[in-house]
């Protein structure tokens, strides 16, 4: 009945429970849907953390109603979906999972749970003996070696029966095919017999981002993560198609080691020493040759274990493959045995979940920033979703050949990624989610600030608002201007920024140094100190010289170290207003880029009355550092870099002009556009054109680690 079907018969209200079995059935079916798009499809529409919360939703409303279980739920069974096309495997022993804890109450929480249980049932041990090793983000595999040799390889599957993976798990370089036998203790008689192993499969960071570069160059779709990538991978028909994408696999757990020919009661009592604790079967699978974790660790009492768990929220990302979270384990193998299940749950072993850094939620507007720069950067308005523990309903969509590539349109659910220091962004959109009323994104004509007609530099795929005195630019301008690596003015964040533009109180950098306590006092949350603070901050930054102020103006491609370089030579802003192309690039590492862009800014009227009111506001605008006059302006020490040309494209960990900068303080030439003479392209995230243009005329690609290590390395 229907809540309008009951509200006719006069039925009443709803009761909790029936709104329990609606919501139920709902949820259910959602789950149903989600299972089939992910294990049949390949083609998940919503992230695992989201199912998760599903599942747990449904799970909590089925322990508070036990009669609304019904068979086909799937809190009842172990996993869904065994596709067609591959031989089906009989695990040795049910392939279970894992309960979760989102925080460290939750973790102290099953430990407890766990205790008391044990405590009812009169089953003693050691609990405080724990392993902790990472979650890894893969997908399981069940090896089966027999007389040391790989025999099987297979996915989970329903928990029961998997999939026959075995011509693809030979592709992951790393996976014995046959195991070591190197010691005379007895255990390795398991080399004898039959001998059942479980792992994680899964793709490293580097190998998923080689991939999408390669793909992305071959007008391929690229994989959504390194976790569909393994997935996808495992399940090519083609064992050719699998090790295009190298995976890599670690394993945590003996499934079976019991067989006919360890009869001997003296060989079968060491080995199940050896498999007695996690600890000993870590060390024992190690010996025969499979990769084990590297981190895994043991600890003797809860805390020790959550504190070194938690550690890893901040570290993941020195790991180099993903982890979505941290397993804590009872060491004592034989006790968590004793322990049992809950459904599919063993009660020795806990998942401590990370806070999931993707998420998808539906893009709803796309609105224009422009960079100081007169970038004109795509922002996305998104419904609030929560990545990685924070909540988000803002993030860039990079440019628009980026949004054109990936087809994002507005309407779309979308996948939001956001890692370590990296700010949020749209990685792509949730096709197999599309209605049809999506609409396409058009890029600006004329920029939303102030009209003018937007432009395009060749070769670079950003769109740029050419007015100087664009008042969309200013925010991010003074930004700059006060950030650390230039003035360096404490207490000046971007509200207060915004504040002072929306008060009328700057319309430049320059009036910052105009600015008078009491105008300061009457804005909203200034009292008198933080007023005084922010005077003396800003009267402070008069004296930081001609390189950061040089930085602060945004002078586009000058980076740290050129700013130093242009101060040094010239010692003034008045001897540097005069220098022409050539001059500017008698000095090593200015490149024609940059001194073409330092003449150009001087030459505008607007920028040289900007120098002239600085300089009444008495800033110091000659050089702080040591005048290299007895030093030739070239050096005679042949640079890195000497005739080498480079091609910057993507985002890189730092500003691409510092990175132009960098790359010509060592003697090479950066220019915009890739063409036979191009000796490297540097390629960051999200990637340009640039890249196809690349490969197509066979020019060197690398990544920012490559790009540092070509310094350590002879340039071929
Ligand atoms: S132990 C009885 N250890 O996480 C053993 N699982 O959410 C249960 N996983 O299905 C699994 N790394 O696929 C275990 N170090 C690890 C793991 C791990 C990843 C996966 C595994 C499991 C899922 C549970």
């Amino acid at each position: 009945m229907s809540q309008l079907e009951m509200f006719m018969s006069n039925a009443g209200p709803p009761s909790a429970h029936a709104l329990a079995a609606q919501r139920a059935t709902a949820l259910r079916a959602q789950l149903l849907d989600h299972s089939y798009r992910y294990y049949v499809l390949s083609q998940p529409v919503i992230s695992d953390a989201e199912y998760d919360a599903l599942t747990r939703e449904l799970r909590e409303i089925e322990a508070a109603h036990p009669d609304l279980i019904t068979p086909d739920s799937p809190t009842q069974r172990i996993s869904d979906g065994i596709s067609e096309g591959f031989a089906k495997v009989q695990h040795p022993q049910p392939i279970l999972s894992l309960s979760n804890a989102f925080d460290a109450a939750d973790v102290r929480a099953w430990h407890e749970r766990i205790r008391k249980y044990a405590e009812q049932q009169g089953i003693r041990g050691n609990f405080d003996d724990l392993v902790v090793e990472p979650k890894i983000d893969g997908l399981t595999i069940v090896l089966t070696y027999e007389n040391g040799l790989l025999t099987q390889a297979a996915t989970r599957g329903d928990g029961n029966i998997g999939e026959d993976i075995t011509a693809n798990a030979r592709t992951i370089k790393s996976l014995p095919l046959k195991l070591r036998k190197n010691s005379d203790d007895f255990s390795f008689s398991i080399l004898n017999s039959k001998f059942s192993v479980r792992g994680e499969a899964f793709m490293t960071l580097a190998e998923f981002e080689k991939y999408n570069i390669a793909a992305f160059a071959a007008g391929e779709k690229p994989l959504a993560n390194p976790r569909n990538g393994a997935s996808g991978g495992l399940r090519q028909l083609d064992p050719k198609l699998t090790a295009k994408r190298p995976l890599s696999i670690l394993c945590y757990q003996v499934l079976s080691a019991k067989s006919e020919v360890l009869s001997n009661k003296e060989l079968l009592s060491t080995l199940d020493l050896a498999l007695s604790t996690q600890r000993s079967t870590l060390n024992y699978l190690r010996e025969l040759g499979l990769p084990v974790s590297p981190i895994a660790q043991c600890f003797d009492h809860l805390e020790a274990a959550i504190g070194y768990a938690e550690s890893y929220i901040e570290k993941r990302d020195t790991l180099g493959f993903e982890i979505d979270g941290m397993v804590i384990k009872l060491n004592d193998l034989v006790l968590a045995e004793k322990l049992g299940y809950v459904g599919r749950d063993p009660r020795g072993a806990v998942a401590f979940k990370f806070p999931a850094r993707e998420s998808s939620t539906i893009l709803r507007a796309v609105q224009v920033k422009v960079g100081r720069t007169g970038a004109m950067t795509p922002n996305a308005v998104l419904d609030p979703v929560q990545v990685g523990g924070i909540t988000i309903s803002n993030a860039t969509l990079h440019n628009y050949e980026d949004i054109a590539r990936k087809d994002i349109r507005i309407g779309d659910r979308v996948l939001v990624k956001r890692a370590g220091d990296v700010i949020p962004y749209v990685a792509g959109p949730v096709l197999a989610a599309r209605s049809g009323n999506e609409q396409v994104i058009v890029p600006p004509t004329h920029c939303p600030f102030c009209g003018t007609e937007l432009v395009r530099n060749e070769g670079e795929v950003a769109i740029y608002c050419p007015n100087p005195d664009c008042p969309g630019k200013l925010d991010r301008a003074i930004e700059h201007f006060v950030g650390r690596g230039a003035m360096d003015i404490e207490g000046l964040g971007e509200k207060i920024v915004a504040q002072l533009i929306d008060a009328e109180l700057i319309a430049d950098v320059a009036d910052l140094y105009r600015l008078h306590k009491d105008a300061l006092r009457e804005l909203d949350k200034f009292g008198e100190k933080k007023a005084q603070n922010l005077i003396d901050a800003i009267a402070a930054s008069r004296e930081r010289g001609l390189a950061r102020l040089l930085i602060g103006l945004g002078i586009r491609h000058i980076g740290e170290v050129s700013a130093r370089d242009l101060a040094r030579h010239f010692g003034s802003i008045d001897t540097l207003m005069q220098a022409n192309v050539e001059m500017l690039q008698h000095i090593e590492g200015v490149g024609p880029i940059l001194a073409q862009s330092v003449v150009d800014w001087f030459s505008r009227e607007g920028n040289r009355a900007l120098i002239e009111k600085l300089k009444t506001a008495g800033l110091k605008v000659t050089s702080n550092e040591a005048a290299m006059t007895t030093q030739p302006a070239v050096s005679a020490a042949p640079a890195a870099f000497a005739g080498k040309t480079f091609v910057i494209t993507g985002a890189l960990s730092k500003p691409r002009e510092e990175i132009a900068a960098w790359i010509e303080a060592r003697g090479g030439k950066v220019t915009d556009s890739v063409s036979k003479k191009t000796s490297y392209v540097v390629v960051g995230e999200s990637p340009g054109s640039k890249v196809a243009k690349a490969q197509q005329l066979g020019v060197t690609i690398l990544d920012e680690a490559g790009l540092n290590e070509l310094i350590t390395r002879p340039l071929g």
